[in-house]
């Protein structure tokens, strides 16, 4: 057996992940050091309760409440507490003992990545977050590794399970948002609270990290457009799958070249429910999968699929990063730092343009298409399709509009005006068409 170095390594949180990425740890000492070129001795893992049941059968010396005194002197903390404070106290207190970082927090990076990032290159260590973006999907490090030579125009992407499980079972077999909740808390997808998943801020806090690394611009969580899919009823699941589309909660972030942009060059990020085509790849991710569509200007269009939640699957992702800071560790070398050499300005999105449909409940009269039409094309907002069904006779038609691309600000303002014209009855619902 080889006579390898040993690193020591600190693990914070034992819960859905902490639990199989210490099993791993232990289960897999030898083929690790192999790999890694270094012994990794799990010295130890920091919870609150260190009597509570693991998911997976640990030693109990292993653990303690002290997660500061379990830093000192080791070599790879890993971090899966979650949430912002205590871990991002103890990450700082990592990276100043000279330790690199591995976590799975996208709340922390979102929130305090510059911070974090900053302290680490102060002392030459590195921050690995290969699961903070779509669990178990490597796409960290192709977005940061494989796709450095080329330019990333585009990425779409489904990057919160628990909504997709949602959205997908609505769609597939008309179950209830609620029913449908409750099964994703159970299943483990969910967030501890999860607002974060269905009002969108998990997946803001995804596009953030991804945004950031695909353009080489720092990307505040507050410049992350959010909108979350709560008013999502069944009403619009089933308009959808007639029109040919499914709804899914989307990550964009995108490329504007100065000819999109007045500006110049810049990049917009937001998430929202979304109208995607079924023939769109993203159209078949079901369950609580995520998938990320990249359009790149050279490699053309790539998409990674898999696990986007769940303990073992984003223990995978952990121990991968886990092997690549303890080879860091053995080769030397300069830390894996954040580039953000473009610095590209972010559009409001406002200035965001998309293709839209517009459903309207109207009064089923003369005249009043010719309006809705006249408002639409004083709006700049220019229509593609047409669909018109009487659902009261003599009283009320339902008007499904779908519109070339049209900026946001004067599709908002045009459908203000639609709502304030007398001729129509209700918005029943706006969405934006992506992937089309
Ligand atoms: P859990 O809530 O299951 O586990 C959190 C762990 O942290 C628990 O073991 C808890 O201890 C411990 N902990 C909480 N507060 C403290 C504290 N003050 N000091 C020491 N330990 C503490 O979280 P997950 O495993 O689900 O998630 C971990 C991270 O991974 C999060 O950042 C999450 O966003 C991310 N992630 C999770 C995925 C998933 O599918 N679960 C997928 C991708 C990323 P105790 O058990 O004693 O209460
Ligand atoms: N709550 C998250 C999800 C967990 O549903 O995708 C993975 O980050």
């Amino acid at each position: 057996m080889t006579d390898y170095r040993t690193l020591r390594v600190a693990l914070l949180g034992a819960g859905a992940v902490g639990s199989q990425v210490a099993g791993l740890l232990l289960r897999h000492g030898d083929e690790l050091a192999d790999r890694a070129g270094a012994r990794l001795e799990l010295a130890g893992i920091a919870v609150r309760d260190p009597d509570a049941e693991r998911d997976v059968d640990l030693p109990q010396e292993l653990f303690t409440t002290d997660a500061e005194s379990l830093i000192v002197g080791s070599d790879i903390v890993i971090e899966l507490i979650g949430g912002l404070e205590p871990a991002y106290r103890l990450v700082l207190e990592a990276l100043g003992s000279g330790a690199d970082v591995v976590t799975a927090n996208k709340a922390l990076l979102a929130t305090y990545g510059a911070e974090i990032f900053d302290a680490a290159d102060q002392v030459g260590a590195s921050v690995y977050y290969e699961a903070a973006a779509a669990g178990a999907i490597p796409i960290i490090r192709p977005l940061r590794d494989s796709l450095a030579g080329d330019r990333v125009r585009r990425i779409m992407g489904i990057v919160n399970g628990t909504t997709n499980y949602i959205l997908d079972r609505m769609d597939t077999e008309g179950a209830e948002f609620a029913a449908m909740l409750t099964e994703a808390k159970q299943l483990g997808y969910a967030e501890s609270d999860p607002t974060a998943d269905v009002e969108g801020f998990d997946a803001a806090q995804k596009a953030a990290l991804l945004a950031s690394l695909a353009f080489h611009t720092s990307v505040p969580l507050e410049r992350v457009h959010r909108e979350g899919i709560t008013h999502i009823d069944p009403a619009m699941v089933d308009a959808a799958r007639h029109a040919g589309y499914v709804i899914k909660l989307l990550a964009v972030c995108e490329r504007l070249d100065a000819s999109d942009s007045p500006t110049g060059e810049a990049i917009s990020v937001r998430v929202y429910p979304a109208l995607v085509p079924r023939e769109h790849p993203l159209a078949a991710v079901h369950g609580a999968n995520n998938a990320v569509f990249v359009e790149a200007e050279a490699a053309g269009d790539l998409m990674f699929y898999g696990a986007g939640a769940g303990g073992i699957q984003t223990a995978s992702a952990v121990m991968g990063d886990v092997v690549s800071a303890a080879r860091r560790h053995m080769a030397g070398g300069l830390g894996v730092g954040e580039s953000t050499r473009a610095n590209l300005p972010i559009v409001p999105i406002g200035r965001v343009t998309t293709k839209y449909q517009i459903t309207l409940e109207i009064d089923d009269r003369t005249g009043v298409l010719a309006t809705v039409a006249g408002i639409l094309s004083e709006g700049r907002v220019s229509i593609a399709t047409v669909d018109q069904t009487v659902i009261e006779d003599g009283g009320v038609a339902r008007l499904v509009i779908g519109t070339h691309k049209a900026v946001e600000q004067d599709l908002s303002d045009t459908v203000r005006r639609l709502a304030d014209s007398g001729v129509v009855e209700r918005v029943v619902s706006v969405l934006r068409v992506e992937g089309d």
